[in-house]
């Protein structure tokens, strides 16, 4: 959907200025569907799949396609495009050096997806190959492939292919089909909704009572929050989309306004990128017209890799030249001397007065069929969690 000059002149500016749409409409998508049965096709994993689709829709606006050369370099080395706008991970379109021999540069090639159906096509402009440690040490922090974006970058090829993207089909989403917008359609949601200033939450777990506190204390100063949780492909032990999706559904019907929050699915792959992850979070948020997003503790984290607060950190710096605001909060508990959810910054308790359980004991509680204590979360959410992973797990079974 194109969105109109009035609602872009009444919602933040997208990343650059323009808000891209590359998917392919009218007698242009009818020829380009035709001719792609004659390209070289590709198989793209559901990673690149789904960067794809956010490149079509515009999330990832300014970009129109896959990184050349000179935008990756510097976005790996400087955190920025080639033309100086901030970008903080790159997005790549990576096959084996085999596969790459197949494509040649000036040629377009049919983007398939693992269910053989024709999702695009890549006018391809370059073919580079690139230092995997290098990426991972820069983007990642670490060359550790215990990391799950760093062991990604070991698994696949070693050639990028590059250039603009049509998008001719849609991944269906079929089961999040409600909550699907594209950037145009908040922005326009948001200007119905009479919404001036948005906050984005970024998530890939279910909201817990930490989350719900820092999201409702952004909301008290702007008018509406966008819940717009990640379900792209997630490393195998975080909690499956689709029981996520219910569980924010739950929570928002029990506890939220419901004309203060929307909840819309975010369908790209996670990182685990940490810092440099949160300005990727941010800026696709500003695309999908927030005005100001939330990076709490360890945001977009995993294991040990990051410090605290150091995604804060970094996105402080680039923040004035981001242009959206950021709500940083510390890490929030429920303090049960206190009778109330606060941070180092409000509650003057010690630990022993706060409940704290780390994720991996929340999924072993909830895969056990236990509740959660209500302290942590609510108990709709927790009941929501606990049937939706048993029914996962018999019919893993
Ligand atoms: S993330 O990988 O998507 O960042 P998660 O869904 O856990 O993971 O976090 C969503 C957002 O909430 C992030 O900004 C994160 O920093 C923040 N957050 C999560 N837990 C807490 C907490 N206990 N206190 C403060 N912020 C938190």
């Amino acid at each position: 959907m194109t969105v109109t000059k009035e609602i872009l002149e009444q919602t933040i500016q997208p990343h650059g200025g323009e808000l891209i749409n590359r998917e392919a409409e009218g007698s242009f998508k009818a020829h380009l569907i035709e001719d792609a049965k004659s390209f070289p096709a590709l198989t793209l994993n559901p990673w690149s799949l789904s960067d794809l689709e956010l490149i079509a829709i515009g999330g990832f606006s300014p970009l129109t396609g896959f990184m050349g050369e000179a935008d990756y370099k510097n976005v790996v080395e400087n955190l920025r495009l080639e033309n100086g706008l901030i970008w903080s991970i790159p997005i790549t379109l990576p096959v084996t050096e085999d596969v790459a021999e197949d494509f040649e540069i000036g040629s377009s090639v049919a983007l398939y997806g693992e269910d053989e159906k024709l999702y695009g096509v890549l006018e391809l402009a370059e073919k580079y190959t690139y230092d995997k440690a290098r990426e991972a040490e820069l983007v990642y922090g670490t060359t550790d492939a215990n990391h799950p974006g760093v062991a990604r970058i070991y698994e696949k090829g070693g050639v990028y292919l590059a250039g603009p993207i049509h998008l001719l089909n849609r991944p269906a989403h079929d089961e999040f089909k409600d909550f699907h917008l594209d950037p145009s359609e908040t922005r326009k949601l948001f200007y119905e909704l009479g919404w001036k200033t948005v906050v984005g939450f970024q998530t890939r777990n279910p909201v817990h009572r930490a989350h719900e506190y820092i999201q409702k204390a952004a909301l008290e100063s702007v008018d509406g929050l966008l819940l717009n949780p990640l379900v792209g492909e997630t490393k195998s032990d975080d909690i499956p989309a689709d029981v996520r999706m219910e569980s924010y559904q739950t929570i928002l019907k029990y506890y939220y306004p419901e004309d203060r929050t929307r909840l819309v699915i975010y369908p790209a792959a996670m990182r685990y990128a940490g810092p440099r992850e949160s300005i990727l979070h941010a800026t696709v948020r500003k695309n999908y017209g927030c005005t100001h997003f939330i990076v709490g503790r360890d945001h977009a984290g995993v294991g040990d890799y990051y410090g605290t607060y150091e995604a804060q950190e970094l996105i402080s710096r680039y923040e004035a030249e981001l242009g959206i605001q950021i709500f940083k909060f510390e890490h929030a508990f429920y303090c049960i001397t206190c009778e109330n959810m606060g941070t180092a910054k409000t509650c003057p308790h010690d630990k022993s007065s706060h409940v704290h359980l780390s994720g991996t004991k929340v999924r072993e509680k909830l895969r056990n069929g236990e509740q959660l204590p209500k302290e942590f979360s609510r108990p709709e959410v927790a009941d929501v969690l606990i049937r939706g992973l048993q029914k996962n797990l018999s019919r893993q079974e």
